[in-house]
């Protein structure tokens, strides 16, 4: 099946890295159509994925933007949308990652009659979405999309108590390689020392610098722990969250924390990172949609410790393969850390059944499978 996905972003967040396992089977007749360039269209090139930077005018239509300025943006959209729809006579599918490109999605279906879906990554609430934002998402995926994957249980009952259609709604999680999960303890060794981490209890963070993304309750957490515990910060204010890049340096100045937090950055090498840390800790203090940071984290044998909400609280079972925190709570996650420093034996074995069990029930074969089995339905069933 031919098909145009459509991705807003050219940064590589978690929807995109997403993309990249999704579009892989269908690379030799697809075509990545970004609204925006950047380093996600050199990771699809390093896959051998087509793609196209579609515009390089910005979109200025924003998380809470209001009505007007929602139309405003869909005028300053016609060359964009002119684009698609003439690209997407030449396939079978559009897939709409990202919740401008269901905008422009949605209106090149209807105008070339191809079938559209519409990949949820968020979760549709007043939490993240202006109202505007929300009823336009929902109104757009009712009337256009054949079908809606939903990244979570908790994405899909989010779109439906939004107004979303159940009926067209299908939770798929997302998919990981775990083969690409396995560093050796040579390759640890090297990255400790590298970073000079050598005999530390080393805690990860592995998220962009987002507020919600909750890196400060992390950093409130460390004050309460033993000296030898170090985090590392792995990630990049991707969306201009600068301000609060200041604000976690100033907490840690203020705990007198700066020999015991590092700052490393937006990096590659995720798996061999999270190998060499001692815990993984995902602090969202809003509900996560899904989380691949937590799956990562289990594939690479790294015992993981997420906030209690959202997509989380599907991917983790207390105790089994991983801890639940409450979210917000600095406190809470330092008694947490402290239980695994202490029990090493019981939350090794955690962390070893976390793997066994994320290896199948995450395996991108299965998730590729499932999305090709959802697909194939709307062949030749154009509207
Ligand atoms: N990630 C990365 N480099 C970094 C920090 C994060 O490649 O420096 C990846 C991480 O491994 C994960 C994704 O970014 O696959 C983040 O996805 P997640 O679902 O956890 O959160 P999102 O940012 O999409 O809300
Ligand atoms: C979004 C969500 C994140 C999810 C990712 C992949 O970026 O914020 O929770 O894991 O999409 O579905």
């Amino acid at each position: 099946m031919k098909i145009l996905f459509l991705d807003q972003s050219g940064k590589p967040g978690g929807a995109e890295l997403c993309l990249i396992d999704i579009a892989k089977p269908y690379r030799d007749c697809a075509l990545v159509g970004l609204f925006a360039d950047g380093n996600f269209r050199k990771l699809l090139v390093q896959n051998h994925i087509p793609v196209e930077v579609l515009t390089n005018q910005s979109i200025a239509v924003r998380k809470q933007s209001n009505l007007l300025q929602a139309f405003a943006s869909v005028g300053q959209l016609a060359p964009l949308i002119t684009k698609v729809v003439k690209i997407a006579y030449q396939y079978d599918l559009i897939y709409a990652n990202t919740q401008k490109a269901l905008v422009v999605g949605a209106i090149a279906s209807i105008i070339t009659r191809r079938p559209l879906v519409y990949h949820l990554h968020d979760i549709l609430s007043s939490e993240h979405f202006s109202q505007t934002n929300l009823r336009i998402a929902i109104n757009l995926a009712n009337h256009c999309a054949s079908l809606v994957i939903a990244n979570s249980q908790a994405s899909r009952t989010a779109f439906i108590q939004a107004g979303g259609k159940p009926e067209i709604t299908e939770v798929v999680y997302n998919g990981f390689e775990p083969q690409n999960y396995h560093t050796s303890n040579d390759e640890i060794q090297k990255i400790r020392q590298q970073l000079g981490l050598e005999n530390k209890f080393v805690v990860g963070h592995f998220s962009r610098l987002s507020p919600w993304k909750g890196q400060h309750i992390l950093i409130a957490a460390l004050a309460q722990l033993p000296p030898q515990v170090t985090v590392i910060l792995v990630g990049d204010a991707l969306f201009g969250e600068q301000d609060y890049v200041e604000q976690l340096h100033q907490q840690i100045a203020q705990l007198g924390l700066e020999n015991r937090v590092k700052f490393l950055g937006f990096r590659a090498d995720i798996p061999q990172l999270m190998a060499a840390c001692n815990l993984v800790t995902h602090t969202s203090t809003a509900p996560e949609p899904f989380g691949r940071v937590i799956v990562e984290a289990m594939l690479c044998g790294t015992p993981v410790v997420a906030a209690k909400a959202g997509g989380a609280v599907e991917l983790v079972e207390q105790g089994v393969n991983g801890f639940l925190v409450t979210p917000g709570e600095p406190q809470a996650l330092a008694q947490v850390i402290n239980t695994c420093i202490q029990e090493t034996e019981i939350t090794a074995k955690i962390a070893t059944q976390a793997r066994d069990i994320a290896s199948q029930r995450f395996h991108v074969a299965n998730i590729n499978q499932q999305i090709a089995q959802l697909i194939s339905h709307l062949q030749g069933n154009r509207k």
